[in-house]
């Protein structure tokens, strides 16, 4: 095993996600804030992560979790203030983690003041330029500039009362109707992201992660999209009752994403970022088809990193597993980016849950673990955690709201952490949780998983851990796969790491041509006789030549 690293940090990072309304709350009020992140620090970095990035905890009247920003450059008092924040960075960097940060530039909050100032101009004024303000069609302006949806469901147009107290202009929101879309062709806006940036930066964070970071240039908005209802659909991560085929032509050239005008943009943010020592990084966050576009978001001059969502649906099949690494490798090979792996994040069904099987879930990580490049892990999916259950009345995404509970939403995955199993609301807080906790949830609770060898956070320490030592994993060496039975992945890497994961429900034999040793498995039940590998099903193998 060999023990030299390591290229500039972010190239393999492990990036822990931290949804801060879930994490773990210190003032009882029910919801997870930056002193709880600071008190919960030694047990981030016990689990072997390079870094941290921070969902929104900027001011917002929470309409979108924090999405929905109304002072980029303040703390939610929900939060805590902005001294907890300074405190927060220090305090990792203490502990040699370090911290990124969530900016939203797609839209504000409907209270940011810049808003509140365009409500109150006049049509045409400078306030209005900073938003996408219309004139509606019809005789009286009575419809929406154009027939997009917003992403949540209904109309992505509102209309809004004049001071004059007249129905007037309508705005636009990909979101809900409390996040207007800016108008990135307005260079205030630039120069507005440019200060928040710096303000960031100069508090010593070491990059950001850019929220629809596809989204903030747009086609004109006078033209129709050809059909808007399914293309929303298409949007939502459970667009089933859609073929693969109808979903893709719907998603490739979309008429408020990915736009070529995007890249100007980040040109601009990339100087200011390479203004600072220390390798600050970007991640940006694009949903978008077909995946070899998301490679343009980090040439040489733009972003660092750009997420790859494909482990956010993949099937557990072997082949779909195979072809979708070499494809990612594959697509970014030309510009020199590393690749990034999630199997969670705060908009995504819990893995577990999705894929319905523990071992499975179990396997899947191990082998996103082992592949070249950057890992983000979401609270929580360390510990195997399923989806909260929730009732109706406890939901609470924009997204079941303005479908009428059509659309469940993304509750499921944001429930607060269980700490300690014998605790009120088991450790996250002592007051009532913002979304009530499954029962369930206590098996998983942090203190029962740390006193059981076999539990899903020791699996995940033992994957970092290795991480760390062994070249073969993470870094950015190549992939050599190899002839498997069908049902195996089976790849080896450099420094004599070899990988097979059998994605078959029965135990299968692999002759790997060599002698190897196990150095980790997602489940018990192998062995090895020469160079015969025997995998159990649904069950991952690290070995060592
Ligand atoms: C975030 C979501 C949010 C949306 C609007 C995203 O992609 O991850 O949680 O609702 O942007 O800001």
């Amino acid at each position: 095993m060999s023990l030299t690293r390591k290229s500039v940090w972010w190239r393999d990072a492990v990036i822990y996600q931290v949804y801060p309304r879930s994490f773990k709350d210190s003032n009882s009020d029910g919801i997870g804030d930056i002193p709880g992140i600071i008190e919960k620090l030694p047990y981030l970095a016990s689990l072997g992560i390079d870094a941290l990035w921070l969902s929104p905890f900027y001011t917002t009247p929470n309409k979108d979790g924090g999405y929905d920003v109304a002072n980029p450059r303040d703390v939610d008092p929900t939060f805590g203030s902005l001294t907890d924040a300074e405190e927060l960075i220090s305090e990792a960097h203490t502990r040699g983690l370090k911290v990124i940060f969530d900016v939203v530039p797609n839209h504000f909050s409907s209270e940011h003041i810049w808003f509140k100032e365009a409500l109150l101009s006049a049509p045409g004024s400078a306030a209005r330029a900073r938003f996408h303000f219309y004139d509606g069609k019809g005789s009286h302006g009575e419809i929406p500039p154009n027939n997009w949806n917003s992403l949540f469901n209904g109309p992505a147009w509102t209309r809004i009362t004049e001071s004059n107290g007249e129905l007037g202009q309508w705005y636009l929101h990909l979101f809900d109707s409390s996040q207007p879309d800016l108008n990135w062709d307005n260079p205030e806006v630039l120069e507005d992201f440019k200060t928040t940036l710096r303000f960031w930066l100069d508090r010593g964070v070491d990059g950001f992660r850019i929220d629809v970071a596809h989204g903030l240039a747009k086609d004109d908005i006078h033209a129709d999209h050809r059909d808007p209802d399914a293309l929303t659909r298409a949007l939502r991560v459970d667009s089933s009752g859609m073929s693969k085929e109808e979903r893709i032509s719907l998603l490739t050239d979309m008429p408020f994403f990915d736009r070529d005008g995007v890249h100007d943009i980040y040109k601009e943010w990339r100087k200011v970022i390479d203004e600072y020592s220390g390798d600050r990084m970007t991640v940006a966050e694009a949903y978008i088809y077909p995946t070899s576009r998301l490679a343009r978001y980090v040439r040489p001059g733009e972003l660092h990193q750009v997420f790859n969502f494909d482990f956010l649906l993949i099937e557990w099949d072997a082949a779909a597993i195979k072809e979708s690494i070499i494809r990612v490798l594959d697509e970014l090979k030309d510009v020199g980016a590393p690749p990034t792996w999630a199997l969670d994040n705060h908009d995504s069904p819990r893995v577990v849950s999705r894929l319905g099987n523990v071992d499975q879930a179990r396997a899947l990580a191990l082998i996103a673990h082992a592949l070249p490049g950057s890992l983000y892990i979401y609270q929580g999916e360390e510990l195997g955690l399923p989806d909260g259950e929730l009732a109706p009345k406890d939901r609470q995404d924009p997204a079941f709201i303005r479908s009428n509970g059509k659309d469940l939403g993304r509750d499921g995955a944001r429930v607060p952490l269980p700490w300690e199993a014998s605790k009120p609301n088991f450790g996250f807080s002592s007051g009532s949780p913002w979304l009530p906790q499954t029962a369930a949830y206590k098996e998983f609770s942090v203190d029962t998983e740390d006193a059981d060898q076999g539990s899903f956070l020791n699996l995940y320490r033992t994957s970092l851990g290795l991480r760390k030592q062994h070249t073969g994993l993470g870094g950015d060496s190549e992939i050599h796969w190899h002839d498997a039975p069908e049902g195996i992945v089976f790849f080896s890497r450099t420094a004599g790491f070899i990988l097979l994961a059998n994605t078959t429900a029965n135990t299968t034999e692999v002759n790997i041509h060599t002698a190897a040793v196990i150095i980790h498995q997602s489940g018990p039940g192998a062995f090895i006789a020469g160079s015969i590998v025997s995998i159990p099903g649904n069950t991952t193998l690290w070995l060592q030549q």
